[in-house]
């Protein structure tokens, strides 16, 4: 079932995006390269926030799964025992008019004929596969014998690495390798923002046990992952588990599902989860004459593990985490008159900024100095911002807008001018209910810490 698209809402993410600092069209001044994407300074908080959770609730929280770091230069032997040299491929065509290079399911058919989406034009070429993967050249020779690939999945160094890290973690089955980092496809048509790009990041985990307990670990792995996405703030109601039927899954699967966001280009994968069986360690296992059987002590058997991989994107999620937080509504200007908010409602623990620093007035040195004073009280603990130009409004308006959660106000009270029992304390403002509290500066760094925690389910 597709969602509804909404290319006007998208068309303000994308516009706040690049306005606030998230994310920018790589190489823009030289007018950009097709499917690459640049992080700005929010947008790589925001993506750090999303891999360090992820990194928390599938390695440190865990005594089954450890870490890997893979390089990105990958030998031309594995990714032909893993079948990337061979199939990993998209049917292509050309619109000879417009000279567009599209993928087969991009095509349009009107009465019985297919049309070029961009022109119209008919006379389009017969379909051909197209490699995704990017090439390169290994030391001073360009030529066969030099070839290595950018991974185009992290997946791979950790099939190839699973005897190493079998071996140094002593661990038996059932027990996961995971992974951050780069991959790239030559994608023939990037579109939709970052959400189709040509290097993106990849979080994978690949979970071995025995034959017997596959899909009961795919169904494990569903949930848990369905959990984390509800656990960084995204709407459970726009999250879907899809069963990916036969024909669609790799003839090696017993099982996948894809995850699916409603972003307002239609809904979309975020993240495979699939039960790939024995397939990649065997076909490394063949392709390298080296065994990579696993050896259990209880019944004396040796095997080839299966495997279940909970596969899932860091841009695509950190773009439905941005989608998701976007809102508009109705707050009052300085004069109380309604006008209309942009916010971005992250959670809490995903938000770049967590809190918000304002002194009220910039020319008083003792507001001003009381406002450092709290900077570096929290900043052991938590990315703050310290922004003392403008109208106190209009300075919540643009931490709003970035999705920052909390703002403290220093004003005379702070300083004791008005009335002695407010000594020393601030004003507290909730981004989402734009409720304000009194609370003691001393007290700040355990109150947002516990709201930020409370919010998470965790530590901060
Ligand atoms: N190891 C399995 C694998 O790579 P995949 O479905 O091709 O499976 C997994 O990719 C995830 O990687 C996707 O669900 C998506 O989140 C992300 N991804 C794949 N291609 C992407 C692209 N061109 N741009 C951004 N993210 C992509």
């Amino acid at each position: 079932m597709s969602a509804p698209t909404d290319t006007q809402r998208m068309e303000k993410i994308v516009s706040l995006c690049k306005r606030r600092g998230f994310i920018f069209q790589s190489t823009e001044i030289y007018g950009g390269l097709n499917g690459l994407w640049d992080y700005g300074p929010l947008g790589v908080e925001l993506k750090r926030n999303l891999k360090n959770y992820w990194w928390r609730v599938m390695v440190h929280e865990r005594d089954d799964v450890f870490g890997m770091d893979g390089a990105i230069l990958t030998h031309p032997a594995v990714l032909k025992a893993s079948g990337h040299v061979e199939g990993f491929s998209d049917p292509m065509v050309d619109c000879p008019t417009c000279k567009a290079h599209l993928r087969t399911d991009q095509i349009v058919e009107k009465k019985g004929i297919k049309q070029c989406p961009n022109c119209g034009g008919k006379d389009l070429t017969e379909a051909r596969q197209f490699n995704l993967m990017f090439e390169t050249h290994v030391g001073a020779a360009a030529d066969e014998s030099s070839i290595a690939y950018l991974r185009p999945e992290t997946a791979q160094s950790i099939f190839v690495q699973f005897k190493n890290i079998l071996e140094v973690s002593r661990k038996k089955l059932p027990f996961g390798i995971a992974q951050i980092g780069k991959a790239f496809r030559n994608e023939i048509n990037p579109r939709n923002f970052t959400f189709r790009s040509r290097e993106f990041e990849q979080m994978e985990l690949e979970y071995f046990c025995p034959a017997q307990g596959g899909m009961k670990w795919l169904d494990y792995w569903l949930e848990e992952r369905l959990r984390f996405y509800e656990n960084i703030g995204i709407s459970r109601t726009k999250l879907h588990a899809r069963e990916v039927p036969d024909e669609e899954r790799a003839f090696y699967s017993k099982g996948t599902y894809d995850i699916e966001y409603d972003f307002p280009f239609g809904r979309q994968e975020l993240e495979g989860v699939a039960y790939r069986t024995d397939y990649d360690l065997l076909q490394h296992q063949k392709a390298s004459g080296k065994s990579l059987e696993y050896f259990d002590e209880e019944t004396k058997q040796r095997f080839i593990p299966h495997v279940v991989e909970p596969s899932a994107g860091v841009d695509r999620t950190v773009l439905a985490l941005i989608c998701d937080a976007y809102a508009e509504d109705q707050a009052p200007d300085e004069k109380g008159k309604m006008e209309t908010r942009v916010v971005l409602r992250f959670h809490p623990r995903m938000a770049p900024i967590k809190c918000g620093i304002f002194p009220l007035l910039k020319k008083n040195e003792r507001l001003v100095a009381k406002a450092k004073e709290i900077v570096d009280l929290l900043r052991p603990q938590m990315t703050v911002f310290y922004d003392q130009s403008g109208a106190i409004g209009r300075r919540y308006r643009r931490q709003d807008e970035i999705g920052t959660p909390f703002g403290i106000t220093i004003d005379f009270e702070t300083l004791g001018e008005k009335e002695p029992a407010l000594q020393e304390t601030v004003t507290l403002r909730d981004r989402d209910s734009m409720k304000q509290d009194r609370v003691a500066i001393k007290d700040l760094p355990d109150i947002l810490s516990s709201r930020i925690a409370r919010s998470c389910g965790g530590a901060l």
